[in-house]
């Protein structure tokens, strides 16, 4: 078998890295938590960022729009997805979180309603509580496809102050990807309601088996126009630290009503580095990806197995994209919370579910975008922690 270059990675250098995953523990904990990967930047990357350190290249960014950002993410779409999309109608911004909360306050008035499905990355959460809108929490259930949106539920109850659809696809933290008849009767369910969806598809380049990510907009033309999608090279390349994303606007209207309400400056400005290297990304970075997907599904495989074969108490459906594990403990019979106690016990930090939506106290969220040995210690953390005595 060829040498995987994402295996082999040192635990002390990245002991030494400063970002969230690393540096929010002592040392002794293994972390397994916050979205990022532990794998050394792709080269193109890195040289891009390289040549802006030997020139000295920090002077003011020039204005997005001429920087190539917005048709790279265009040209990405078309070959890709087969979506096209108007580079004109894309903004940059500092990070797609920032994006959430704007199209919050921007789409919605204060205690009108959001539509999210549970369990969810925090900030969608955090987000509505925020802004002072309206949570319409709408839970996904087990069925034949694993995690899977209950239509009878999501068309009951909705009231006529409901003004936005927030979409995760591939969906944080189930790691399910919805599929073009899933997305079909989402958006009939917008039309039929006058919804704004926030499609967020940071997790796009990033599922297995052959599937293949629909963007909510390339839908049909209708759909587009009451769509704003984010995205971002953060997560699939790993430099969510450089804090550059994008949004596309499906109509000139929706821009119109965002930029009315949040004037580009009060959004903040970019930084040059992560333009270049989110330009370098999208445009030079496809065999790196490639070979990123390929390791992250054998694990998902590997990560499958073990669960089946020595975590009896834990319930996982497999995920279909992203580099998360939605691990249901409720097997083990804890009355703490899982999370605590594999930090306690195991000293494993894992994402607490309870942070995903009420309900999923009994869940914990695992990181397995790391090496093989890694993940190993990860395992064999969360083992010894089942197996201590109380
Ligand atoms: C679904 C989803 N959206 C957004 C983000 C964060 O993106 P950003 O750092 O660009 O705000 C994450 C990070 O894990 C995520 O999983």
């Amino acid at each position: 078998m060829a040498e995987d270059r994402f295996d082999g990675l040192d635990i002390e250098s990245l002991r030494r890295r400063k970002s969230e995953k690393w540096s929010s523990y002592p040392p002794e904990i293994l972390p397994a938590w916050v979205a990022e990967m532990d794998f050394p930047v792709a080269e193109p990357i890195r040289l891009a960022l390289q040549e802006s350190l030997d020139t000295s290249d920090m002077g003011y960014p020039i204005a997005p729009g001429r920087t190539g950002i917005r048709e790279a993410f265009a040209e990405r779409m078309e070959s890709r997805y087969g979506w096209r999309v108007d580079p004109h109608q894309v903004e940059v911004l500092s990070e797609v979180v920032q994006g959430l909360y704007l199209a919050l306050s921007s789409f919605a008035g204060p205690g009108e309603g959001v539509v999210v499905q549970t369990p969810i990355y925090p900030p969608f959460l955090g987000g509505v509580e925020e802004t002072a809108r309206r949570l319409v929490e709408k839970p996904l259930t087990l069925g034949t496809e694993g995690w899977e949106i209950d239509f009878d539920d999501l068309a009951q109850n909705l009231d006529r102050e409901t003004r936005i659809f927030l979409l995760c696809n591939p969906h944080n933290p189930s790691g399910r990807v919805f599929g073009r008849g899933e997305l079909e009767r989402i958006a009939e369910l917008a039309l039929e309601h006058d919804w704004v969806v926030v499609a967020d598809e940071i997790h796009a380049d990033l599922v297995f088996d052959e599937r293949v990510h629909v963007p909510f907009a390339s839908l049909a033309p209708e759909i587009e126009a009451r769509t704003l999608t984010l995205n971002s090279a953060s997560k699939s390349f790993n430099i969510p630290g450089l804090r550059c994303a994008v949004a596309h606007f499906g109509s000139p209207d929706l821009r119109k009503r965002l930029d009315a309400a949040y004037p580009r400056h009060i959004r903040g400005g970019l930084g040059l580095s992560g333009l270049y290297a989110t330009i370098a990304a999208w445009r030079e970075c496809d065999a790196w990806l490639d070979a990123l997907r390929n390791h992250l599904e054998a694990n998902r495989n590997y990560l499958m197995d073990e669960l089946a074969s020595r975590f009896p108490g834990i319930r996982c459906e497999a995920p279909q994209g992203t580099y998360l594990a939605w691990l249901d403990c409720s097997g083990l019979g804890w009355k703490e919370s899982p999370y605590a106690r594999f930090l306690e016990r195991g000293q494993v930090a894992l994402s607490d579910g309870a942070r995903f939506g009420p309900g999923f106290e009994a869940f914990v969220r695992l990181n397995f975008a790391t090496s093989r040995e890694i993940l190993e210690q990860i395992l064999a953390r969360m083992e010894s922690a089942i197996q201590a005595a109380d």
